[in-house]
């Protein structure tokens, strides 16, 4: 834009402005205008304590308090003209109060630099996030604890190498991923208590010759402490890393569970029906009902793991302290977290709206020779045979069973006996799929008063 006078912010060594390329590479207010609220909280708070430490007069503190509410809510009410010239939101806010307030408005910037505001800003931002994701996170659980409560009894197959292993119940499949997102809640809340220090007050990098009170300032924004070394203030970029990585491990159990998705709702499952609401059909193909939210949100790991990747790389070999590489920060975390946020509410809605198939459930659990360990402890706990010539009777009879294509419990008696003579007809009692579930009972096992145990516990958990 302004090629032809300097900088009004940094300009004074300066002939002229920049090339409008040097503008193009150098300017974030495209992006980081996001941070608005952050920045004009930070410097409301920064502003306040200027005050109270008398480095500027109360008065002058009123106006740029004023002043910058005043550009809040420019901004909030989309009435702000942002200008690549002033380079980021920084400058476009400082620019901005000094229209409103004069030159008052140039003791602002008094024992700060933007190195510490952007570090304050963009921490307050992402710790936001932590807060939002953990909302998107506990409405996710909601929606799979009411999938388990109806369904802590219907019986599925479990599948290990995604072949029929043994059954388990629908509850307990859906509290596996309530689980999982748990731990993805708590890495956020972990992450969140890690960066809640206040980088304000480093300044540049070394800190400041003003007598301030980072007490104050962090006290103010929510903080539980100032950051206790300026380099380290300024040139930290943990948290976001940190939110990144729990945002991939997240996206990596929603990209699980959607692969799921996609396959039990296909003609060849049936084990869910998807709702209208969040399915598509084919332009060309009459009968279908794709599961798209499930494919994209199976996808979109990639673009959280890429900048997980990107920042990292970002970050890596940075001499301390700040350094301009550092702006390349904010675009990754914000598409990241758009992306987190977005996947969130459309597998909550999908989950919440799913309906499980419970015959087809029944009938897939009940095929694949599921129970076929169940006639094996069987042979143990009845027979006394050691368990691996149990396993070797159970293969046995297994390899019968597919030779007469039929299921173990249609096996006759005198077929049983072929292959183990001291077999009885109370064998058939535990080749059933509703005995063999309800008889894992160990903690954290299949049966469904151990589901319905861990849907109380959860409930509670969740109020
Ligand atoms: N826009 C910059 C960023 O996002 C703000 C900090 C600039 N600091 C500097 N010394 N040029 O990183």
């Amino acid at each position: 834009m302004s090629n032809q006078s300097s900088n009004q912010m940094w300009g004074g060594r300066f002939a002229s402005g920049p090339d409008a390329i040097m503008e193009a590479i150098n300017a974030s207010i495209g992006f980081d205008q996001r941070l608005a609220p952050q920045d004009i909280a930070g410097s409301r708070a920064h502003a306040a304590m200027l005050a109270a430490t008398g480095i500027v007069e109360c008065s002058d503190a009123e106006q740029m308090r004023k002043g910058l509410l005043t550009i809040l809510s420019e901004i909030e009410a989309g009435n702000f003209e942002f200008s690549a010239a002033l380079e980021d939101i920084h400058m476009n806010v400082e620019s901005r109060l000094t229209d409103i307030i004069g030159p008052v408005a140039g003791r602002l910037h008094t024992a700060r630099s933007r190195n510490d505001q952007v570090a304050t800003d963009f921490r307050l931002w992402v710790r936001d996030q932590c807060d939002a994701v953990e909302a998107g996170l506990t409405a996710l659980m909601r929606a799979l604890l009411g999938q388990a409560e109806a369904g802590a009894d219907w019986v599925m197959p479990g599948f290990t190498h995604l072949q029929t292993a043994q059954p388990v119940t629908w509850g307990h499949h859906m509290m596996a991923y309530v689980e999982m997102f748990a731990r993805d809640r708590s890495r956020f809340q972990d992450a969140r208590a890690r960066m809640n220090e206040c980088p304000l007050g480093a300044a540049a990098l070394a800190g400041t010759g003003f007598a301030i009170d980072r007490d104050m300032t962090a006290h103010a924004l929510g903080f539980d402490r100032p950051m206790a070394n300026s380099l380290d203030a300024v040139s930290d970029r943990d948290f976001a890393l940190e939110f990144l990585g729990a945002s991939s491990i997240c996206a990596m159990h929603l990209s699980r569970l959607a692969e799921e998705l996609v396959i039990w709702s296909s003609a060849q499952f049936r084990f869910v029906m998807l709702s209208d609401r969040f399915s598509t059909g084919s332009s060309i193909m009459p009968q279908k009902k794709n599961p798209d939210a499930a494919e994209l949100i199976r996808a979109k790991i990639g673009r959280i793991v890429g900048a997980n990747i990107a920042l990292l790389t970002v970050m890596k070999g940075l001499p301390l302290a700040y350094s301009k590489d550092m702006q390349e920060d904010k675009e990754q975390v914000f598409d990241a977290a758009d992306t987190l946020m977005l996947a969130l509410a459309a597998m909550e809605g999908m989950v919440r709206d799913m309906t499980a198939n419970r015959p087809a459930l029944a009938a897939a659990a009940a095929s694949g020779f599921s129970t076929a360990t169940d006639l094996a402890d069987w042979l143990v706990r009845e027979l006394g045979l050691p368990f691996r010539e149990a396993h070797h009777v159970t293969g046995s009879l297994v390899a019968r069973a597919e030779a007469l294509e039929c299921d173990l419990p249609d096996l006759s008696l005198a077929e049983m006996q072929a292959v183990h003579g001291q077999i009885t007809t109370a064998v058939y009692s535990v080749l059933g799929v509703e005995n063999s579930v309800a008889s894992r009972r160990s903690y954290g096992g299949t049966a469904p008063d151990q589901v319905r145990r861990q849907v109380a516990r959860w409930k509670d958990l969740l109020v």
